[in-house]
């Protein structure tokens, strides 16, 4: 894979264990509620899972706009197309959920065809965040709401690893994302795309039991499909978190940032 391109080739291609990682790091909680919660998803509503990754999101999006309803998701990874086919037929809801395999950054919908747009963990691989979101206002309804939510990793806390060699595995790994920052940036793109009505919300919820430490492992794995790492201190980082994990004082902050566009 080439280091330019590898924000999106590494999902159209995934690794098994990675697979696995990510069917663990989704599974739908009550933090989702929280996280979900500004894009006041109704009965009745035609909602769009951009990225649906492992389909979690997908089911309860479905449970939500219940039999009235429609979801429409949308992968570019064919197992996660699979996977999220299965996951809804297996909890009954395949006659509301239509599952696609995106090819590109378009979306297969009419103008003013969803009700509401969800894209949870995505905007930060997208090729062009700008004409995504013009995209989103293209689709979407008048009255209806684009809700993005994602991460800045540049604010991404752990600890006890090192800062700086928690900073060295961010820089070895980066191009893992097209906008790494791009969790500051969605208001200002929103607003640029042409959206009047933006309201923007930071969820700083601190993980302590590890879960991100699925996150560590791949931003490591990421560090080291760059090549220019230093594998002694993406091991010291993997090392340290697990270790943290194990004895109870692992301490991670992703900060969630919440940016809901009303058409
Ligand atoms: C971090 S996962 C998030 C999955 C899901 N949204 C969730 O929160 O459970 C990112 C997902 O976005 C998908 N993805 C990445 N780039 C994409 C793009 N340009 N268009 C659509 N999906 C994309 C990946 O295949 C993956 O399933």
């Amino acid at each position: 894979m080439s280091n330019d391109t590898f924000y999106k080739d590494h999902w159209v291609e995934i690794e098994a264990d990675r697979l696995d990682r990510y069917e663990a790091q989704f599974v739908w909680g009550p933090r989702g509620n929280r996280l979900l919660e500004p894009a006041a998803i109704a009965a009745g509503q035609t909602v769009a899972d951009y990225g649906c990754g492992p389909g979690y999101l997908s089911v309860e999006l479905a449970r939500r706009v219940g039999t009235a309803g429609q979801v429409q998701a949308f992968d570019i990874n064919a197992d996660f197309v699979k996977r999220t086919r299965d996951r809804v037929a297996a909890e009954g809801l395949s006659e509301r959920v239509t599952v696609t395999h995106l090819q590109g950054d378009m979306l297969p919908l009419g103008d003013d065809s969803l009700d509401r747009l969800v894209i949870k963990n995505v905007m930060v691989y997208v090729d062009d965040p700008l004409a995504s979101f013009r995209e989103f206002l293209r689709v979407v309804k008048p009255g209806g709401k684009v809700h993005a939510i994602d991460s800045d990793f540049y604010m991404a806390a752990f600890d006890p690893i090192d800062v700086a060699d928690w900073r060295a595995v961010l820089d070895a790994g980066i191009h893992a994302f097209r906008t790494p920052a791009i969790g500051r940036k969605m208001y200002g793109i929103a607003m640029q795309a042409g959206f009047t009505d933006v309201a923007v919300e930071v969820i700083a919820a601190p993980d302590t039991s590890g879960r991100m430490l699925n996150f560590i492992k791949n931003m490591a794995g990421y560090a080291r499909e760059g090549g220019g790492h230093d594998e002694a201190i993406v091991s010291r980082v993997v090392d340290a978190a697990s270790k943290a994990v194990a004895d109870g004082t692992f301490f991670a902050l992703n900060p969630q940032f919440l940016v809901t566009a009303t058409v």
